[in-house]
């Protein structure tokens, strides 16, 4: 498995200030992506999470650092990297058909019949066989999310980037989207970069959870490695012995850790080489399991 498909390298992002000056969202940013890894950001509203992911689309550039992806440096939009937003961007006066074919004509130079056959299998893929004809003013919230995850999918891209994909939608439709999109990426090898505020949700799909402080000047603190089984299911997830270990390591972050990075705590850490841990079993359950009270304390690095 190549280590750096994707590798952010020291990125930085300033924006001009009212009057003079400059704020600092975010400084000297380093993570490695493997491919076919699934990775979520966590981190509370405008650490400048949604800068990182447009950065990485090309939509937006770093004031300094760079991105390479597949030893190519970012310079641009591209249809190696697909985006989900979080409002699905659908070009209104298009169908379902006409949206995610529309896509698939500007990766490919192929004729009417073959864009469709390719739009077909993704539209199908996401459950919308039937909704071909119809547009996205005719078309549930969740339908149009799937549209957007069709389109984004049918060009099959190097990376897909999602951002907040799924918080807009109720309960329902956010579950059974996510089984989706987790399926999709498992099948298909597919590398996902996703950021999400929803802690069981980046349980449930990221293999590697990232965890950024508040900002200004946010920090990648830690990245988190999922110690839960590649093949956990949305029913069972919650049921394994480790899940509320990972679960309480990243809640704490959110409530206590990721306020508390001061200028000293930020110095101290070594930001080209992220502490990886992988939360163990809580402190009670590990208490009385003697072979596994190595857990002891909730976390255990391994890098
Ligand atoms: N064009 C801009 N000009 C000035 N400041 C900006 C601009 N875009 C973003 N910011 C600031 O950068 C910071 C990070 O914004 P960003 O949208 O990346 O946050 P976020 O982590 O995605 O937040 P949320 O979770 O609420 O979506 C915010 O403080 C925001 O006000
Ligand atoms: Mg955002």
């Amino acid at each position: 498995m190549n280590e750096r498909f994707i590798s952010i390298e020291g990125i930085g992002k300033r924006f001009p200030k009212k009057g003079g000056g400059s704020t600092t969202v975010f400084d000297d940013l380093w993570l490695p992506i493997a491919r076919g890894t699934f990775t979520c950001v966590i981190g509370h509203s405008g650490c400048g999470k949604t800068t990182v992911l447009n950065i990485l689309a090309g939509l937006d550039t770093p004031s300094e650092g760079a991105v390479i992806v597949d030893n190519q440096a970012i310079e641009g939009p591209s249809l190696d990297r697909a985006v989900i937003f979080q409002s699905h961007a659908l070009l209104p006066w298009r169908t379902v058909m006409g949206n995610v074919a529309y896509a698939v004509a500007s990766k490919w130079r192929w004729n009417k019949a073959q864009v469709r056959a390719h739009a077909q299998r993704f539209i199908d893929l996401v459950g919308l066989t039937g909704s071909e004809g119809k547009h996205p003013a005719e078309l549930s919230g969740g339908m149009k999310q799937r549209v957007g995850i069709a389109r984004a999918l049918s060009i099959e891209p190097k990376i897909l980037l999602m951002d907040e994909p799924f918080s807009a939608l109720d309960a329902l439709t956010r579950g059974t989207l996510q089984d989706e999109v987790r399926r999709i990426c498992r099948d298909t090898g597919q590398t996902a970069f996703m950021i999400t505020h929803d802690v069981d949700e980046a349980i449930y799909l990221a293999d590697r959870i990232v965890l950024m402080t508040n900002g200004p000047q946010a920090v990648l603190a830690e990245v988190v490695e999922n110690p839960l089984p590649a093949d956990r299911t949305r029913a069972d997830v919650h049921r394994h012995p480790l899940y509320y270990g990972v679960r309480n390591h990243i809640i704490d972050f959110l409530v206590t850790r990721s306020r508390s990075y001061d200028a000293a705590a930020k110095a101290s850490l070594d930001r080209r080489n992220l502490a990886v841990v992988r939360p163990g079993l809580p402190t009670i359950a590990a208490a009385a399991e003697a072979p596994l009270a190595r857990f002891v304390g909730s976390e255990v690095a391994i890098s």
